[in-house]
């Protein structure tokens, strides 16, 4: 590796195809050049449609780019196949989504446990590991409790424990206090404020001016493209 970035974004093309013979082409990134470093904290801002939650999912390895090079700790991930891919985000990367994807079936420490056993760690340590996270989390009353039965604030905070599962390198946030109050929502924010300081790289796509507020560094993105990127 030649450069300290944990991810690194050239060129990058995202263009959705749909519609009757995928005619129809929405152009979700137009040229993203992008590099994030090792232990930063960046903020994503930008309006509805313009690109975020795409550009989340390319750095996290969820998807591929249209065009251009992803570069995940300097290895090109269009070059990898699916199950290095899936590997790379089981093991160093922590995605907390927009919508919250727990499993509806699976308690809040089963959801929690999930992204361990994918990665073999045997039931005690997950157990604990486990147990530890939804500590940290403040939900050690609720770790029976299915998704169904947890308030929005704390499925987030499930998403976010579940997140760290596996101590992930790079953790991506996409809009993690869009749907919480803004007391709930701060507890979410020092969460990964926390996490920062512990060493993990975060990105975090907000409409929240606190978010922002907390960022190394802000990307405004427009139209598929980057329009400031400004250093706090
Ligand atoms: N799977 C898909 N197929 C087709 N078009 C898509 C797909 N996903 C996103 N798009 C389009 O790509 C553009 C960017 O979408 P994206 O979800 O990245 O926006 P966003 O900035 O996250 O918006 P929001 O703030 O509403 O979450 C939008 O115009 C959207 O309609
Ligand atoms: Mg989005």
């Amino acid at each position: 590796m030649t450069d300290d970035h944990i991810v690194k974004l050239e060129a990058v093309w995202k263009v959705y195809r749909m519609g009757r013979r995928r005619r129809i082409e929405v152009e979700a990134l137009r040229g993203v050049d992008l590099g994030v470093a090792r232990g930063e904290f960046l903020a994503v801002t930008g309006p509805s449609g313009s690109g975020k939650s795409t550009l989340l999912h390319l750095m996290g390895c969820l998807d591929r780019p249209t065009k251009g090079r992803v570069l995940f700790e300097g290895e090109d991930v269009s070059a990898l196949r699916a199950t290095a891919l899936a590997r790379i985000r089981n093991r160093r990367v922590g995605f907390v989504f927009q919508s919250f994807n727990l499993s509806p079936t699976l308690s809040a420490l089963g959801n929690v446990e999930l992204p361990m056993i994918f990665a073999g760690v045997p039931r005690r340590e997950r157990l604990r590991r486990a147990r530890e996270l939804l500590a940290r989390v403040g939900l050690t009353e609720r770790e029976r409790h299915l998704p169904a039965e947890l308030s929005g604030g704390e499925q987030q905070r499930v998403a976010i424990a579940r997140a760290l599962a596996n101590s992930p390198d790079l953790l991506l946030a996409d809009e993690p206090t869009g749907n919480l109050d803004s007391e709930t929502g701060r507890g979410v924010l020092s969460l990964l404020s926390g996490s920062n300081a512990d060493g993990v790289t975060v990105v975090v796509v907000t409409h929240d001016p606190e978010v922002a507020g907390i960022a190394h560094r802000v990307l405004r993105i427009r139209d598929g493209r980057i329009v400031e990127d400004t250093d706090a």
